[in-house]
């Protein structure tokens, strides 16, 4: 009983931060399932890798696979930026890779959000080198940007969302909101 207040506590704390919620448990339920549904049927009987890009798209991943209704592999890969400037250069660098072999194999990569696109262009050129016998990409959300450096244009989009501050669903400021079950504004105050 003790734990469950204790909890509760915890989970306020993070709702209080929070300005407006962009996509609900609900929505993301329901594009959880379109997408899963589309992906069930464009890879019945080829046996894909989804590769998850930790660490913000675990949360989305875990709920996507189990959308999916065929066989379906997983893997991870994190990557992280060389510094503020380096990532508007686009330059990454794997820490920590593949453990799966892709050559011949369909790989969809999983992202929790497409801000400037610039991690996904880079991983997609990597993977490319690997020869798999295809590559998509599923992105949860898609944020309206202005001048996008990139011109990903994921196959398979979750949602798009508008050019805010946002948290919750794997996504983080410090480190902190990935729990949060849905995606909510931040409020400034706790950033600025
Ligand atoms: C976030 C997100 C994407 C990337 C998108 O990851 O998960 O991987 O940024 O941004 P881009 O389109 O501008 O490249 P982040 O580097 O914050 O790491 P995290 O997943 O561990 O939070």
């Amino acid at each position: 009983m003790e734990d469950a207040l204790q909890k509760g506590h915890i989970m306020n704390d993070l709702h209080k931060d929070i300005q407006e919620v962009v996509l609900s448990e609900e929505e993301i339920r329901e594009i959880n399932r379109r997408l899963g549904e589309a992906l069930t049927e464009d890879y019945k009987d080829k046996n894909p890798l989804v590769i998850s890009i930790l660490r913000g798209a675990v949360v989305f991943t875990a709920d996507l696979i189990r959308e999916i209704k065929c066989p379906v592999g997983i893997d991870f890969m994190a990557v992280s930026s060389y510094g503020d400037s380096a990532k508007s250069s686009g330059v990454v660098r794997v820490v920590k890779d593949l453990d799966t072999e892709i050559e011949g194999r369909h790989v969809i990569i999983a992202e929790d959000i497409l801000d400037s696109g610039l991690t996904l262009s880079y991983l997609i050129e990597l993977l490319k080198g690997r020869n798999p016998a295809s590559i998509e990409v599923v992105a949860f959300t898609v944020k309206d940007v202005k001048d996008r450096k990139s011109a990903i244009q994921p196959k398979y989009v979750g949602a798009h969302v508008a050019d805010n501050f946002i948290v919750g669903y794997g996504l983080d400021y410090a480190e902190q909101y990935r729990n949060l079950p849905y995606i909510g504004i931040l409020k400034p105050e706790v950033y600025s």
